[in-house]
């Protein structure tokens, strides 16, 4: 129910296409980042700090991507210029609710799914068909890539705001960016030639 509410969020239903991942690949890949069952755990507890600040981080993160027009590109219509703004509106929410699946950390067939969907809604096969957007079609795996940075580096202070011990807000940044760098990874698996991802 709590999932209905945000229109184009398809999560768990069969509008998603299977990934190409399997759960085991899976497995693989987390110990490639260095992701442990320490790492869900402090994803876990990151969930209820970020909970009330989740318009303050998509307003920094929304922030650099309106500072820089490479970015804002991805947003606008390309003939105008102008930002689709029905459309910024609808991904906002969820890119919100993104946070939350973040912080909860439930690896199943369903969130690997999900993981190809919104690499798919970057790339040309998908973006835009959502919320039938009219901006640039598709997003640069480097830009894609690069925004880790932006997502993972700001969030230390959201993280810190409950009087945590630094050390237990430096798990919670780290267990941030594994976690980002991998669903980057499986996002952009449809911008790789076949049988090199
Ligand atoms: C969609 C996160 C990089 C622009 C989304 C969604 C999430 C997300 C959660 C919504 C997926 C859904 O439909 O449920 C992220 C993260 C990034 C990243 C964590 C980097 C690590 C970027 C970059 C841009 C961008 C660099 C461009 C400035 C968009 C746009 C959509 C989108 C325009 C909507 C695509 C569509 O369905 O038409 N992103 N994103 N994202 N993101 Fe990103």
């Amino acid at each position: 129910k709590e999932k209905q509410k945000i229109p184009g969020y398809d999560y768990g239903t069969d509008k998603v296409a299977k990934s190409p991942i399997t759960l085991e690949e899976w497995e693989e890949l987390k110990k490639s980042a260095l992701f442990s069952e320490e790492d869900v755990v402090y994803l876990r507890m990151s969930e209820e700090i970020l909970a009330n600040q989740v318009d303050d981080l998509l307003k920094v993160w929304r922030g650099v991507i309106f500072d820089h027009p490479h970015l804002r590109a991805y947003d606008e219509d390309p003939k105008t210029h102008k930002v689709d703004t029905e459309y910024a509106g609808a991904v906002a929410k969820r890119f919100g609710r993104w946070v939350t699946d973040t912080a909860r950390a439930k690896y199943d067939q369903a969130w690997l799914n999900y993981q190809y969907e919104i690499g798919l809604r970057h790339h040309r096969t998908k973006k835009n068909k959502t919320d039938h957007g009219h901006t640039l079609g598709h997003i640069r795996a480097r830009d894609l890539l690069a925004f880790c940075s932006t997502i993972v580096v700001p969030m230390r202070p959201f993280l810190a705001k409950r009087g945590h011990p630094p050390d237990i807000v430096n798990r919670m940044y780290d267990a941030w960016w594994k976690s980002v760098i991998l669903q980057a990874t499986l996002w952009v698996q449809p911008y790789i030639r076949e049988g090199d991802f």
